[in-house]
């Protein structure tokens, strides 16, 4: 993987190769630290990436430090623009991916949260997909279970808490799967090892609630919106059984780095006909076109990278209007 060309760091922007930790940073011992993955789109006709619901993905990270006790010095609104800024240097004209990383930085022997000053580092590269079969991917269930909230909240991006997700994956794959479906400790589904769940049965797409030790994704909020608002297909937040799944119709995986993600075989039986379902795919289809900003209604969770879409518009509208009045006094 090629690195980045700059990091925010330390407050601003500097080159990547500036922005270093000492081995006994409390972050990477211990894990402290929260994190968040956002996704930029290119959008070919308008010639600039949009950064899907940076805001949304910001306040998740506060969040997320709040449970650690971390007390950043950036808004939501700051790290987004500083995080713009960051995209803006990097001068991405394809999609792109950027890690916000809050953590411990102390240099220090001591496992707490207390006492401990935090550091936000930014940075961006090119990213294209996270699961190579989006449109047919063969999952299977993890032997690992989820942490729950009693031991590291699942609902915030915790560094530490990414353990458990690498166990799930790599068994997954080393086994010949393409990820892993993650039970909780009560044994309902809780997630992929980085992405939500959903499941089709009878037309009714079920999803596990949040206090089913998930992580509160915004895809998964922004698929919920989505289904129920432009396809009209009814979503039910609630646990779902281990056998559920065999039986279902359709099933995905939703989040930022995987996107959409249709599940067409889980433990090598297949969903439904064994491959992409109508509901993966109206919305897989509906999601691209959202995320890219092709879509007016939902352009206010796109933020555009190189010039302010709204204001250009706008600048178009009193050029046009002007030159009417010129053409026409
Ligand atoms: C464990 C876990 N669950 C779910 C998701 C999906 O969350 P989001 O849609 O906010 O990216 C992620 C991150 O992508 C994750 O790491």
């Amino acid at each position: 993987m090629a690195l980045p060309r700059y990091a925010f760091f330390q407050g601003r922007v500097v080159p990547y190769s500036e922005a270093h930790v000492g081995v006994l940073t409390h972050g990477l011992n211990y894990g402290t630290g929260v994190f968040s993955g956002i996704r930029g789109y290119w959008n070919d006709d308008e010639q600039q990436p949009f950064v899907f619901r940076p805001e949304d993905h910001y306040k998740r990270f506060l969040e997320s430090a709040q449970m650690l006790g971390m007390t950043l010095p950036l808004d939501a609104r700051g790290l987004t623009g500083a995080m713009m800024d960051l995209v803006r240097q990097e001068g991405f004209r394809e999609d792109c991916y950027v890690r916000s990383l809050a953590f411990y930085a102390d240099e220090t022997v001591g496992v707490r949260l207390h006492d401990l000053t935090p550091e936000t580092a930014i940075v961006a590269l090119p990213y294209g997909r996270y699961i190579d079969k989006e449109e047919g991917a063969h999952a299977t269930i993890s032997s690992w279970r989820r942490v729950d909230d009693n031991a590291i909240p699942a609902r915030g991006k915790i560094v530490g808490s990414y353990v458990n997700s690498a166990l799930a994956k790599t068994e997954a794959m080393r086994s010949g799967f393409d990820e892993a479906i993650v039970l909780n400790g009560d044994g309902h589904v809780a997630e992929g090892s980085a992405a939500n769940f959903l499941l089709v049965r009878n037309g009714v797409v079920l999803t596990p609630p949040i206090t089913d030790n998930i992580l509160e994704g915004i895809t998964r909020r922004t698929v919920i919106d989505l289904l129920r608002d432009e396809l009209g297909i009814p979503v039910v937040e609630r646990s779902i059984d281990r056998s559920e799944i065999y039986v279902a119709d359709e099933a995905m995986f939703v989040g930022t780095g995987v996107q959409i993600v249709a599940i067409t075989r889980v433990d090598h039986r297949p969903m439904g006909n064994g491959r992409i379902g109508p509901i993966a795919a109206a919305l897989r289809k509906l999601y691209f076109d959202v995320v890219r900003g092709r879509r007016p209604e939902y352009r206010h969770w796109c933020a555009p990278v190189y010039t302010n879409a709204e204001e250009t518009a706008g600048r178009n509208r009193e050029e046009a209007q002007r030159a009417a009045a010129v053409a026409h006094p």
